[in-house]
């Protein structure tokens, strides 16, 4: 049992440092997209790696924030540029943005 925990534990680890990581893809949409307003903050876009400019935003929940990208909000246009992404890439986009660097 003890050993099953560990094992557990070990599989969660694995998937948090996963997580720093954004797979290539993920992080060439951002690139390309997200990154053209938030890596800077124009017309008051919450910055890539300021969690404190996130926070009340992520408090709202992925959910919400994934329909906020999906619909467009502020200087922000309908699906933040990405025409082809999926729900998925999304959160995983706004989860690299919204993390402390
Ligand atoms: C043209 C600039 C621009 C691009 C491109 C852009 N954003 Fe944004 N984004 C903004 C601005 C400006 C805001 C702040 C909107 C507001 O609160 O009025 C924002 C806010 C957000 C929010 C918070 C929404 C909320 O309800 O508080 C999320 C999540 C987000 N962007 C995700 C993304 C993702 C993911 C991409 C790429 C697929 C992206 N953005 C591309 C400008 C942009």
């Amino acid at each position: 049992m003890k050993q099953l925990t560990m094992i557990v534990a070990l599989l969660f680890a694995g998937i948090a440092t996963a997580d720093d990581h954004l797979d290539p893809a993920t992080k060439a949409i951002y690139d390309r997209s997200c990154g053209f307003c938030h890596t800077s903050g124009a017309a008051g876009a919450p910055k890539t790696g300021d969690a404190a400019a996130w926070e009340s935003r992520m408090a709202l929940g992925m959910d919400a924030m994934v329909l906020s990208v999906k619909n467009g909000k502020g200087a922000m246009p309908p699906r933040g540029m990405c025409m082809d992404c999926t729900d998925e890439q999304f959160a995983d986009l706004i989860t690299y943005m919204a993390k402390a660097k």
